[in-house]
Protein backbone atom coordinates (compact mmCIF):
# COMPACT_ATOMS: atom_id res chain seq x y z
CA UNK A 1 0.00 0.00 0.00
CA UNK A 2 2.54 2.57 0.83
CA UNK A 3 4.22 2.26 -2.51
CA UNK A 4 1.02 2.47 -4.16
CA UNK A 5 0.70 5.73 -2.13
CA UNK A 6 4.13 6.89 -3.04
CA UNK A 7 3.54 6.76 -6.48
CA UNK A 8 0.03 7.95 -6.75
CA UNK A 9 1.11 10.96 -4.99
CA UNK A 10 4.47 12.04 -6.63
CA UNK A 11 2.76 11.40 -9.81
CA UNK A 12 -0.32 13.61 -8.82
CA UNK A 13 2.10 16.40 -7.66
CA UNK A 14 4.05 16.33 -10.72
CA UNK A 15 1.31 17.17 -12.76
CA UNK A 16 -0.60 19.31 -10.59
CA UNK A 17 1.82 21.25 -8.40
CA UNK A 18 1.39 24.78 -7.97
CA UNK A 19 3.94 26.67 -10.05
CA UNK A 20 5.82 28.62 -7.14
CA UNK A 21 8.49 30.57 -7.57
CA UNK A 22 11.50 28.60 -5.85
CA UNK A 23 10.05 25.04 -7.86
CA UNK A 24 11.25 26.55 -10.39
CA UNK A 25 14.84 27.45 -9.11
CA UNK A 26 14.81 24.85 -6.19
CA UNK A 27 18.52 26.63 -5.03
CA UNK A 28 19.05 26.21 -1.32
CA UNK A 29 18.73 29.52 -0.41
CA UNK A 30 15.48 30.16 -2.11
CA UNK A 31 14.28 26.65 -0.52
CA UNK A 32 15.42 27.58 3.01
CA UNK A 33 14.17 30.95 2.82
CA UNK A 34 10.37 29.62 1.46
CA UNK A 35 10.51 27.00 4.07
CA UNK A 36 11.44 30.00 7.07
CA UNK A 37 8.28 32.04 5.29
CA UNK A 38 5.65 29.43 5.45
CA UNK A 39 5.92 28.66 8.56
CA UNK A 40 2.74 29.71 10.06
CA UNK A 41 1.78 31.33 7.09
CA UNK A 42 0.00 30.50 4.18
CA UNK A 43 1.66 30.49 0.75
CA UNK A 44 -0.50 33.50 -1.07
CA UNK A 45 0.64 35.57 1.95
CA UNK A 46 4.31 35.17 1.63
CA UNK A 47 4.79 35.02 -2.00
CA UNK A 48 4.77 39.16 -2.51
CA UNK A 49 7.73 38.96 0.95
CA UNK A 50 9.20 35.88 -0.63
CA UNK A 51 9.72 38.38 -4.54
CA UNK A 52 10.67 41.38 -2.04
CA UNK A 53 13.24 39.38 -0.28
CA UNK A 54 15.07 37.78 -3.13
CA UNK A 55 15.18 40.58 -5.31
CA UNK A 56 16.82 42.87 -2.59
CA UNK A 57 19.15 40.07 -1.04
CA UNK A 58 19.80 38.09 -4.27
CA UNK A 59 21.90 35.24 -2.29
CA UNK A 60 22.81 34.16 1.06
CA UNK A 61 25.82 36.78 1.58
CA UNK A 62 23.67 40.02 0.62
CA UNK A 63 20.86 39.23 3.45
CA UNK A 64 23.81 38.08 5.76
CA UNK A 65 25.00 41.19 5.19
CA UNK A 66 22.13 43.45 5.65
CA UNK A 67 21.60 45.41 8.64
CA UNK A 68 18.91 44.48 11.05
CA UNK A 69 16.54 47.39 10.22
CA UNK A 70 16.55 46.27 6.95
CA UNK A 71 15.73 42.85 7.38
CA UNK A 72 12.91 43.43 9.74
CA UNK A 73 11.63 46.57 7.64
CA UNK A 74 11.08 44.30 4.50
CA UNK A 75 9.18 41.42 6.85
CA UNK A 76 6.92 43.69 8.56
CA UNK A 77 3.51 42.73 7.92
CA UNK A 78 4.43 38.89 8.04
CA UNK A 79 4.30 38.19 11.88
CA UNK A 80 6.06 36.55 14.09
CA UNK A 81 9.19 38.85 13.75
CA UNK A 82 11.47 36.35 15.65
CA UNK A 83 11.18 34.35 12.64
CA UNK A 84 13.00 37.34 10.62
CA UNK A 85 16.06 37.96 13.10
CA UNK A 86 16.72 34.34 12.96
CA UNK A 87 16.67 34.31 9.48
CA UNK A 88 19.38 36.85 9.53
CA UNK A 89 21.16 34.81 12.21
CA UNK A 90 21.01 31.80 10.02
CA UNK A 91 21.93 33.81 6.67
CA UNK A 92 24.90 34.88 8.72
CA UNK A 93 25.91 31.23 9.39
CA UNK A 94 25.29 29.84 6.14
CA UNK A 95 27.59 32.97 4.90
CA UNK A 96 30.68 31.89 7.63
CA UNK A 97 30.08 27.90 5.93
CA UNK A 98 30.48 29.41 2.49
CA UNK A 99 33.09 31.64 3.46
CA UNK A 100 35.06 28.83 5.10
CA UNK A 101 34.28 26.39 1.56
CA UNK A 102 31.83 24.45 3.44
CA UNK A 103 29.24 25.67 1.36
CA UNK A 104 25.53 24.77 2.08
CA UNK A 105 24.53 23.31 5.19
CA UNK A 106 23.21 19.77 3.07
CA UNK A 107 21.60 16.78 5.36
CA UNK A 108 18.68 17.83 7.59
CA UNK A 109 21.19 17.73 10.98
CA UNK A 110 23.29 20.25 9.41
CA UNK A 111 20.19 22.47 8.36
CA UNK A 112 19.24 21.90 12.43
CA UNK A 113 22.59 23.70 13.68
CA UNK A 114 21.14 26.86 11.63
CA UNK A 115 19.16 29.36 13.69
CA UNK A 116 15.16 29.32 13.22
CA UNK A 117 15.17 25.26 11.74
CA UNK A 118 13.68 23.64 14.00
CA UNK A 119 12.78 19.56 12.95
CA UNK A 120 10.39 20.35 10.21
CA UNK A 121 12.16 23.18 8.25
CA UNK A 122 15.08 21.17 8.03
CA UNK A 123 13.88 18.31 7.10
CA UNK A 124 12.03 20.22 4.30
CA UNK A 125 14.93 21.83 3.09
CA UNK A 126 17.83 18.75 2.96
CA UNK A 127 14.98 16.84 1.16
CA UNK A 128 14.15 19.63 -1.33
CA UNK A 129 16.99 21.10 -2.16
CA UNK A 130 19.20 18.19 -1.68
CA UNK A 131 17.17 14.79 -2.18
CA UNK A 132 18.03 13.46 1.04
CA UNK A 133 15.63 11.19 2.60
CA UNK A 134 14.93 13.24 5.52
CA UNK A 135 10.99 12.70 6.92
CA UNK A 136 9.12 15.96 7.14
CA UNK A 137 6.02 16.76 9.45
CA UNK A 138 3.79 20.18 9.97
CA UNK A 139 0.34 20.84 9.75
CA UNK A 140 -0.42 19.78 6.49
CA UNK A 141 1.11 16.41 6.72
CA UNK A 142 -0.49 15.88 10.36
CA UNK A 143 -3.32 15.55 8.89
CA UNK A 144 -2.69 14.01 5.48
CA UNK A 145 -0.78 11.14 7.01
CA UNK A 146 -3.43 10.78 10.34
CA UNK A 147 -6.36 10.24 7.94
CA UNK A 148 -4.13 8.25 5.61
CA UNK A 149 -3.51 5.59 8.28
CA UNK A 150 -6.52 6.38 10.35
CA UNK A 151 -4.64 7.74 13.23
CA UNK A 152 -6.62 9.29 15.90
CA UNK A 153 -4.65 9.79 18.86
CA UNK A 154 -1.43 11.54 18.68
CA UNK A 155 1.12 12.68 21.58
CA UNK A 156 2.74 15.47 21.81
CA UNK A 157 6.02 14.84 19.81
CA UNK A 158 3.61 13.14 16.94
CA UNK A 159 6.20 10.43 16.59
CA UNK A 160 3.33 8.16 14.55
CA UNK A 161 3.14 10.35 11.93
CA UNK A 162 7.09 11.00 11.58
CA UNK A 163 7.11 6.90 11.82
CA UNK A 164 4.99 6.88 9.07
CA UNK A 165 6.53 10.17 7.04
CA UNK A 166 9.85 8.85 7.53
CA UNK A 167 9.09 4.83 6.10
CA UNK A 168 7.71 6.41 2.97
CA UNK A 169 10.83 8.78 1.91
CA UNK A 170 12.65 5.70 2.53
CA UNK A 171 10.64 2.99 0.30
CA UNK A 172 13.22 3.20 -2.78
CA UNK A 173 10.69 4.56 -5.09
CA UNK A 174 10.29 7.56 -3.17
CA UNK A 175 12.11 10.53 -4.77
CA UNK A 176 12.16 12.70 -1.20
CA UNK A 177 12.31 16.00 -3.16
CA UNK A 178 8.76 15.21 -4.76
CA UNK A 179 7.28 12.65 -2.22
CA UNK A 180 7.67 15.63 0.40
CA UNK A 181 5.98 18.38 -1.22
CA UNK A 182 3.69 16.71 -2.75
CA UNK A 183 2.51 15.53 0.90
CA UNK A 184 2.32 19.18 1.66
CA UNK A 185 0.90 20.23 -1.21
CA UNK A 186 -1.84 17.55 -0.78
CA UNK A 187 -2.94 18.80 2.95
CA UNK A 188 -2.61 22.34 1.56
CA UNK A 189 -4.87 21.76 -1.71
CA UNK A 190 -7.34 18.76 -1.14
CA UNK A 191 -6.53 17.23 1.72
CA UNK A 192 -8.51 20.55 3.49
CA UNK A 193 -9.03 20.62 7.56
CA UNK A 194 -12.81 21.16 6.60
CA UNK A 195 -14.37 20.05 3.54
CA UNK A 196 -11.58 17.54 1.94
CA UNK A 197 -12.02 17.31 -1.89
CA UNK A 198 -11.50 13.45 -1.39
CA UNK A 199 -13.23 12.87 -5.03
CA UNK A 200 -10.38 14.11 -6.35
CA UNK A 201 -7.53 12.71 -4.13
CA UNK A 202 -4.69 10.64 -6.20
CA UNK A 203 -4.79 8.11 -2.95
CA UNK A 204 -8.29 7.48 -1.81
CA UNK A 205 -8.22 4.51 -2.64
CA UNK A 206 -4.95 3.89 -0.19
CA UNK A 207 -6.52 5.95 2.39
CA UNK A 208 -8.46 4.56 5.70
CA UNK A 209 -10.33 7.61 6.54
CA UNK A 210 -12.01 8.17 3.61
CA UNK A 211 -15.47 9.03 4.47
CA UNK A 212 -14.98 10.52 7.77
CA UNK A 213 -12.08 12.79 7.91
CA UNK A 214 -13.12 14.89 10.29
CA UNK A 215 -12.28 12.40 12.82
CA UNK A 216 -8.76 12.67 11.60
CA UNK A 217 -7.01 13.26 14.51
CA UNK A 218 -9.19 13.79 17.13
CA UNK A 219 -9.84 17.15 17.71
CA UNK A 220 -7.56 18.99 21.05
CA UNK A 221 -9.85 21.21 23.10
CA UNK A 222 -10.28 24.57 21.85
CA UNK A 223 -7.79 27.05 22.05
CA UNK A 224 -7.98 29.07 25.24
CA UNK A 225 -7.71 32.58 24.22
CA UNK A 226 -7.04 35.26 25.93
CA UNK A 227 -8.02 38.52 25.49
CA UNK A 228 -6.09 41.69 26.10
CA UNK A 229 -7.35 45.89 25.65
CA UNK A 230 -4.64 48.19 24.55
CA UNK A 231 -4.53 51.88 24.52
CA UNK A 232 -3.05 53.62 21.74
CA UNK A 233 -1.64 57.42 20.36
CA UNK A 234 -1.63 58.78 17.33
CA UNK A 235 -0.05 61.73 17.18
CA UNK A 236 -0.99 63.23 13.94
CA UNK A 237 0.38 66.81 12.42
CA UNK A 238 0.41 68.89 9.38
CA UNK A 239 3.29 70.29 7.71
CA UNK A 240 1.76 72.37 4.46
CA UNK A 241 -0.25 69.84 2.41
CA UNK A 242 1.60 66.78 3.96
CA UNK A 243 0.48 64.80 7.11
CA UNK A 244 2.56 63.14 9.68
CA UNK A 245 2.26 60.39 12.46
CA UNK A 246 4.51 59.78 15.53
CA UNK A 247 5.95 56.60 15.75
CA UNK A 248 8.18 55.01 18.52
CA UNK A 249 10.36 51.84 18.52
CA UNK A 250 9.25 48.73 20.92
CA UNK A 251 11.55 48.15 23.34
CA UNK A 252 13.81 45.17 23.84
CA UNK A 253 11.94 42.09 24.86
CA UNK A 254 8.46 43.27 23.66
CA UNK A 255 6.57 42.28 21.75
CA UNK A 256 7.41 43.12 17.78
CA UNK A 257 10.43 44.50 19.56
CA UNK A 258 12.28 46.57 17.54
CA UNK A 259 9.28 47.82 15.18
CA UNK A 260 7.63 50.82 14.70
CA UNK A 261 4.41 51.39 16.58
CA UNK A 262 1.95 54.22 18.00
CA UNK A 263 3.08 55.40 21.49
CA UNK A 264 1.09 53.87 24.32
CA UNK A 265 -0.33 56.73 26.75
CA UNK A 266 1.50 58.20 28.81
CA UNK A 267 -0.37 59.64 32.06
CA UNK A 268 2.74 62.10 32.84
CA UNK A 269 1.75 63.57 29.19
CA UNK A 270 0.46 66.94 28.84
CA UNK A 271 -1.82 66.40 25.93
CA UNK A 272 -1.78 69.96 24.55
CA UNK A 273 -3.71 68.07 20.99
CA UNK A 274 -6.84 68.43 20.30
CA UNK A 275 -8.78 65.18 20.04
CA UNK A 276 -10.32 64.05 16.31
CA UNK A 277 -11.50 61.01 16.96
CA UNK A 278 -11.26 57.25 18.26
CA UNK A 279 -11.60 53.82 16.41
CA UNK A 280 -10.67 50.26 17.44
CA UNK A 281 -8.60 47.62 15.74
CA UNK A 282 -8.88 43.88 16.38
CA UNK A 283 -6.03 41.57 15.96
CA UNK A 284 -5.08 38.44 17.10
CA UNK A 285 -1.11 37.15 17.75
CA UNK A 286 -0.61 33.50 18.82
CA UNK A 287 -3.27 32.85 21.46
CA UNK A 288 -4.12 36.58 22.47
CA UNK A 289 -7.12 38.07 20.77
CA UNK A 290 -6.34 42.07 21.16
CA UNK A 291 -8.74 45.25 20.98
CA UNK A 292 -6.34 48.09 20.40
CA UNK A 293 -7.97 51.61 20.94
CA UNK A 294 -6.77 54.41 19.44
CA UNK A 295 -6.70 58.34 19.96
CA UNK A 296 -5.86 60.55 17.09
CA UNK A 297 -4.80 63.58 18.54
CA UNK A 298 -3.98 66.63 16.34
CA UNK A 299 -0.81 68.51 17.41
CA UNK A 300 -0.07 71.84 17.35
CA UNK A 301 3.21 72.87 18.66
CA UNK A 302 6.40 70.45 19.06
CA UNK A 303 7.09 68.66 22.21
CA UNK A 304 3.31 68.55 23.66
CA UNK A 305 1.73 65.63 24.70
CA UNK A 306 5.60 64.27 26.29
CA UNK A 307 6.07 62.55 22.38
CA UNK A 308 9.51 61.26 22.60
CA UNK A 309 11.78 58.79 22.27
CA UNK A 310 10.62 58.08 18.96
CA UNK A 311 10.30 60.05 15.29
CA UNK A 312 7.57 62.08 13.21
CA UNK A 313 6.97 59.99 9.27
CA UNK A 314 5.67 61.14 6.72
CA UNK A 315 2.04 59.05 6.23
CA UNK A 316 2.81 58.41 2.87
CA UNK A 317 6.51 57.24 3.87
CA UNK A 318 6.19 55.32 6.21
CA UNK A 319 8.72 53.18 7.74
CA UNK A 320 7.68 49.04 7.73
CA UNK A 321 4.80 48.96 10.13
CA UNK A 322 3.46 45.34 11.92
CA UNK A 323 0.26 44.17 10.64
CA UNK A 324 -1.87 45.69 13.52
CA UNK A 325 -0.17 49.77 13.12
CA UNK A 326 -1.12 49.07 9.36
CA UNK A 327 -4.99 48.13 9.43
CA UNK A 328 -4.92 50.90 12.08
CA UNK A 329 -3.38 53.46 9.61
CA UNK A 330 -5.65 52.29 6.71
CA UNK A 331 -8.74 52.93 9.74
CA UNK A 332 -7.03 56.54 10.01
CA UNK A 333 -7.08 56.90 6.65
CA UNK A 334 -10.90 56.01 6.33
CA UNK A 335 -11.32 58.05 9.84
CA UNK A 336 -9.78 61.09 7.74
CA UNK A 337 -12.28 60.99 5.03
CA UNK A 338 -15.37 59.96 6.46
CA UNK A 339 -18.31 62.19 6.66
CA UNK A 340 -20.07 63.30 8.99
CA UNK A 341 -16.60 64.36 10.90
CA UNK A 342 -14.65 65.51 7.87
CA UNK A 343 -15.62 68.70 8.09
CA UNK A 344 -14.31 69.14 11.36
CA UNK A 345 -11.50 67.28 10.49
CA UNK A 346 -10.48 69.59 7.82
CA UNK A 347 -10.34 71.94 9.18
CA UNK A 348 -8.51 70.93 12.69
CA UNK A 349 -5.35 70.29 10.36
CA UNK A 350 -5.32 73.05 8.24
CA UNK A 351 -5.34 75.11 11.25
CA UNK A 352 -2.20 77.52 11.95
CA UNK A 353 0.66 75.49 13.24
CA UNK A 354 2.18 76.94 16.68
N1 LIG B 1 4.17 24.57 3.20
C1 LIG B 1 5.39 24.63 3.74
N2 LIG B 1 6.32 24.29 2.86
C2 LIG B 1 5.67 24.01 1.71
C3 LIG B 1 6.09 23.60 0.43
N3 LIG B 1 7.38 23.42 0.17
N4 LIG B 1 5.14 23.39 -0.50
C4 LIG B 1 3.85 23.59 -0.19
N5 LIG B 1 3.39 23.98 0.98
C5 LIG B 1 4.30 24.19 1.93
Amino acid sequence: MSVKIVKNLSAWFQKSARDLPWRKNPHPYWIWLSEIMLQQTRVATMLPYFEKFTLEFPDVGELAKAPEERVLKLWAGLGYYSRARNLHRGARKIHERLEAGLGFPKTAEEWSAIPGVGPYTAGAVASIAYGQRAPIVDGNVVRVLSRVYAIQKLDSAKSLIWHHSRRLVELKDANPRILNQALMELGAILCLPKNPKCGECPIRGSCKGKGRPASFPEKKPGKSWRHLQEKRWIPLRSRGPFREIFLVQNKKGAWREGLWDFPVPDSSAVTSGALLFEFKVRYVVTNHKVERTHCVFLVKNRGSMGLRGGRWFLLEDLPGVPAPVRKAIIELERGRSRAPDREAFAKAESGPEA
